[in-house]
């Protein structure tokens, strides 16, 4: 079937081949074909389709797509948020009641949890979504959480190196063998990416490489999570080998910046994070200056970020990080896409997957002009409307 969408005030293409990078055009229409975008141009020659959507001259944009969430776990951490609002400081400590929360979960708890945020994602214009294990960190929690999360998304990552957990404090190469061995073997056919967190207090730059390389070797791609809590060796680790992407990127050296930019691996900013944690933003206008490219991710998980939406990411990253409009929405629709290594999603051109949003606004401007307010109309995922 074919739905035509006209009289769209401003549409939002990405279109790589256009002068601007968010490819804006006006008084243009749009043609779903199956699944994919069959056609865009003016609207006064657009072809004839079986279904027509009236726009009311409200923008359309590609769908979000938000590479880094942690969707499969169990109980909230308000109480640790509360006292953070309070003075405390955040030490991702807290990760630890997390996975004793989740481990005492059963599966269909685990899946109702992804479904709800997922559901939550959508009706804020989510269309794609990474979804990282990282709370189980036993052989067993980790590939359940990678199977109730693929049946959600094929982008399912294996983050067994999250934290240490308690049973390994006196062991953390033995945790580092576990996460290498059986838990890799267990979580490799349900993943399509392998993640560390590189961090002071969680894993150091040697058990990172040996996390990826057992990674690569069992067909894994490789991310990571770095320089989030102060400076550190992970970003220049993901540029060297050449990462798709590494995240948070907080505290970053000049050298980190270079590397970033000459290995055109995507620096995955999480604005949710700093909101939730009172840490300083990312500077996206220093790595966007630098040629670096930017993605903006929602991080959606229940200790630094219980946000699942991007558009309260983009209206974080207009007033604190020195992105424009533009930028921010090019980072969370293009950007994660390109963080994800997905060509098929994240522009609105012919080929691409149907996967748009019809905005309750003239622009997508307003995404941060107008923080706090529900501006998502309609969600289309591969053509199918599914909000
Ligand atoms: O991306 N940085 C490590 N992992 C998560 C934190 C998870 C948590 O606090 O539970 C993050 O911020
Ligand atoms: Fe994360």
């Amino acid at each position: 079937m074919s739905v035509l969408v006209t009289n769209i005030g401003e549409l939002v293409t990405n279109d790589p081949e256009a002068d601007d990078p968010l490819g804006v055009r006006t008084d243009a229409a749009l043609v779903m074909d199956g699944d994919v975008i069959a056609w865009v141009g003016p609207a006064t020659g657009a072809p004839a389709a079986d279904e027509r959507v009236d726009a009311s001259g409200a923008a359309v944009i590609p769908g979000f797509v938000d590479s880094h969430s942690h969707l499969v776990f169990a109980g909230d951490r308000a109480e640790e948020f509360r006292a953070r609002m309070a003075g405390e400081s955040y030490a991702a400590g807290g990760i630890r009641t997390t996975v004793a929360a989740t481990r005492a979960a059963t599966d269909d708890e685990l899946a109702a949890t992804v479904q709800r945020l997922v559901a939550e994602m959508r009706s804020q214009g989510t269309t794609s979504v990474e979804i990282k294990s990282g709370y189980g960190l036993t052989v067993d929690d980790e590939a359940r959480s990678l199977r109730i999360a693929r049946g959600f998304t094929d982008d399912t990552t294996f983050l067994g190196a999250h934290v240490v957990p308690s049973e390994f404090a006196d062991d953390p190469a033995g945790y580092v063998d576990l996460v290498t061995g059986p838990m890799l073997a267990a979580a490799a056919p349900h993943a399509r990416w392998i993640d560390v967190f590189c961090e002071t207090g969680a894993f150091d730059e040697d058990q990172a490489r040996a996390v990826l390389a057992a990674g690569a070797a069992a067909g894994l791609k490789g991310r990571l999570h770095a320089n989030q809590l102060g400076p550190g060796p992970g970003v220049a680790l993901a540029a060297e080998l050449g990462l798709a992407a590494v995240d948070h990127c907080t505290y970053l050296t000049d050298a980190d910046v270079t590397a970033l930019r000459d290995s055109g691996t995507v620096a995955t900013l999480l604005p949710g994070v700093e909101f939730s944690t009172r840490q300083p933003f990312p500077d996206a206008r220093r790595l966007l200056d630098a040629g670096v490219r930017v993605a903006l991710a929602s991080d959606c998980n229940p200790g630094s970020s219980y946000t699942s939406s991007l558009p309260f990411c983009i209206a974080l990253a207009v007033r604190e990080m020195g992105m424009t409009p533009a930028e921010a929405v090019h980072a969370a629709t293009a950007g994660g896409a390109a963080a994800l290594g997905r060509d098929d999603v994240g522009a609105l051109v012919p080929g691409r997957r149907a996967d748009l949003v019809l905005l309750d606004a003239p622009a997508h401007v307003h995404l941060a002009y107008r923080p706090g307010v529900p501006l998502v109309r309609q969600v289309w995922v591969g053509g199918e409307q599914v909000h």
